[in-house]
Order: structure tokens, then sequence, then C-alpha cells
């Protein structure tokens, strides 16, 4: 198969779909990779790079989509690349349709095959495409509260460590899933005092083998995440209901008890927050203040690090990539979890939360796939 590779043009995006190590994947099972001139540029990479590793670099993304079979992204694409898909091609990449109608029309009118990187599964109901992206912004989030933190910042001042004989900072964390437990790791690591919370028992017995005791565990309640947040120097926002918008479990109220100059770092935002206080943030500007609380709710963490988080991503990505470059759709047939990524083939929709939300006809992937 030919396999193609554009240059990500979403506005602060850096990141590539495919690295030189995953090209050199491919081109060793016998496909062909073109590459947009600069493709990996973001991430420092050059096209020197991209041609030791097999690939043939293109001059313009035109000529990508045009000669590829299957095209390989980072994020959905925008309106001028969904133009240039075609029948038949396959599309790889994050989607992310259920909340987006105009690239969902897009898509199902370019009658391509549309895989979404979010909605992959495992054999353990886990979502693998999605986790490495939640590893990365777990292990951000204690740099980002740290950065925050500081008085010239408008934190307390206070260095997540501590020194001997000074109290380090108290760091809670709210969702003890793959965000959380990134993020408990870093912040154990720097020497903080820190608290996961779970409304998960199972979950919660996991954390207390996996740290040893290094890091408390509470189930969640109010009063238990009321209690914890007074005392807390940073609270980290990690929960997550599939399918679903993020609870609210810290209100305005409760935001008054904690301590001027403390920090809340929301990485749950993509999915609304679980602050009531919280609105998505950017890079440029990843913080602001409420009651005195310096709130960092950047919704698009990873892209912060675009290298770890593309080497982090094709790792993922690459064995589902393969397969779909090595036997086309039926890799979907053969795959129940590559086929729980199908959201659009052929003009229809098969992924039924995207079809329920945006109120589309929804079609099981066997119908969508019969000739
Ligand atoms: N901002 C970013 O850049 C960024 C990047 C990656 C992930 N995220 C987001 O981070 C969030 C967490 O992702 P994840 O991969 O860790 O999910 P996950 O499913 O691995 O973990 C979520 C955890 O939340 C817990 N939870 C649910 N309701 C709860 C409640 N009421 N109280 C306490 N815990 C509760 C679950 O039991 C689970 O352990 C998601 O919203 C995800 O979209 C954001």
């Amino acid at each position: 198969m030919r396999v193609g590779v554009p240059k990500e043009i979403k506005r602060h995006e850096y990141r590539v779909g495919l690295t030189p190590g995953a090209v050199r994947e491919y081109v060793g099972a016998r496909h062909t990779v073109v590459v947009e001139t600069n493709a990996g540029e973001g991430i420092g990479v050059h096209n020197d790079a991209y041609r030791m590793a097999g690939a043939t670099i293109l001059e313009t993304a035109a000529e990508v989509f045009s000669s590829a079979d299957m095209i390989v992204k980072v994020k959905e694409p925008q309106p001028v690349e969904w133009m240039q898909l075609r029948k038949g091609q396959i599309l790889f990449t994050y989607l992310h349709l259920a909340a987006d109608a105009q690239q969902t029309k897009g898509l199902m009118e370019s009658n391509c095959t549309a895989v979404a990187y979010e909605t992959v599964t495992d054999n353990h109901g886990g979502l693998p495409l999605l986790a490495p992206m939640s590893e990365v912004a777990g292990r951000l989030s204690i740099e980002a509260a740290g950065t925050a933190l500081k008085r010239f910042n408008g934190g307390r001042g206070l260095l997540i460590g501590g020194v001997p004989g000074v109290q380090p900072a108290r760091i809670v964390i709210i969702g003890g899933g793959v965000v959380g437990r990134h993020a408990a790791r870093m912040a154990v690591g720097l020497g903080a005092e820190v608290t996961i919370i779970d409304r998960s028992l199972p979950c919660l017995r996991e954390i207390d083998d996996l740290f040893a005791g290094r890091v408390r565990t509470r189930f969640s309640t109010m009063e238990a995440i009321e209690q914890e947040i007074a005392a807390a120097d940073v609270v980290i926002g990690a929960v997550l209901i599939p399918g679903a918008s993020a609870p609210k479990l810290v209100t305005r109220g409760m935001l008054k008890s904690m301590r001027k100059g403390s920090v809340i770092v929301d990485v749950a935002i993509d999915q609304g927050g679980c602050f009531e206080t919280s609105h998505a943030t950017t890079h440029d500007e990843p913080t602001f203040e409420i009651d005195g609380v310096v709130h960092y709710c950047v919704a698009n963490m990873p892209g912060s690090v675009p290298l770890t988080s593309s080497v982090a991503l094709n790792n993922a990505t690459l064995p589902f990539g393969l397969a779909l470059a090595n036997k086309g759709v039926a890799a979907l047939v053969e795959d129940p979890n590559l086929r729980a990524g199908l959201n659009i083939h052929a003009g229809r929709v098969t992924n039924r939360a995207v079809a329920d939300s945006l109120g589309l006809p929804f079609f099981r992937v066997d119908e969508a796939l019969a000739p």
C-alpha cells in the first residue's frame, strides 16, 4: 500500500503522523511511504531522516493526498484536507466527530474510510490510542503545577518537593486512571505529599499496591473532596466518565476553602472540566485566576511536547496502522478492536455515539462494509 503523511496544518499542531522510526517499519513491510516536505519540522526531524528511513518526500500536501491509499495524520482533517480525500482511501487519525457535524459531513461526502484513533479499543476495555496522550498530560500536569506555584506566576511561592526541614507541596489528584497515575508518578518523584481520590475501589487498591503506600488514597465523596482540596496546594482534575462530560466535582463555593495561590490543573478540561470555575485555555495564555486560585486548563497539553507525544503516539498506532496497510479494510473485519475505530465508511456513519450525537443514521460496520 502507498501510505501518505501530510504536514499537520492545524494551528499550534507540531506533531507528525509517522516518525522516521515508524516509516522504517512500513517500508520493511514492503509498503511505500510518501511524506510531505518538512512534515517532521515541528519535532526537529528533517526530510533527510525520512529519506534515510525509506520515505519519498513530496513537495505538496496535494501530491500526498492524491497519491496515497492511506493517509496517516494526528489531528482531525481541516476542510482543505477532507476535500482531498476520496472513495476507498483510508484516513487514520484522531477525529473526535461527535462534536463536529461539519467535519463528519465532509468525511461522509468524501466517501473515504475514516478510522479514528480515539475509538480503537483493546481487550481490557481501554482506549490504547488515547492512553499515550493521557500519559503525557498526566506527567505534564505536575510540571504545569510547579510553574504555576511560582510566586511570579500567581502561585504560593512553593517548591513542590520542599527542602529538608520544609514541608513539600500537598498534591491532590481527583481521578486515578491513566492521567492520575502518571501525575502521581511525577509528583512522588519530586517529593510531594500525594493523595489520589477515585470512585473505583479496585482502582484505589491497584494504586495502593503500585505506590507501596507512598500515595494516600481516598474514596470519592463530596466530603472527601471538600476536606482534601481545603488542605491542598495543587489539585489535579483527572476524572473521566466515558462518553459523557466531566462531572463538576469542585464547585465555586468549594474553591473558597482553598488557599490563595494554590493551583488547579484541570486536565479533564477537554471533556468540559471537573471544576465549576474552569474554562479551556491555550498554550499562549495557559492560566487564569479565580478567588486567588490559579487555574491551568489547557485542552491540548501534549501539544507542548510534540517530540515525546509523536513518538508515544506512533508506538501505539503502529500495529494498527500496519494491519490497515497490510490488509486494507479486511483488517477491520478481522480485528474487533480496530473495527471499533471505524467511524465513517463510504458515506455512512459506523460509530453509534457519533451518529446519535449528530442525529445521523447509524450503520453497523458489517452493513457498511457490505458491497
Ligand atoms: N487536557 C489534555 O490535554 C488531556 C490530554 C489527555 C487526556 N485528557 C483528559 O483527561 C481525563 C482523564 O483521562 P484518563 O485517560 O486518565 O481517563 P481514565 O478513564 O483512565 O481515568 C479516569 C478516572 O476517573 C475516575 N472517576 C470517574 N468519576 C469519578 C469521580 N466522580 N470521582 C473520582 N474519580 C472519578 C474513574 O474511576 C477513572 O479511574 C479525560 O477527560 C481525558 O480526556 C486531557
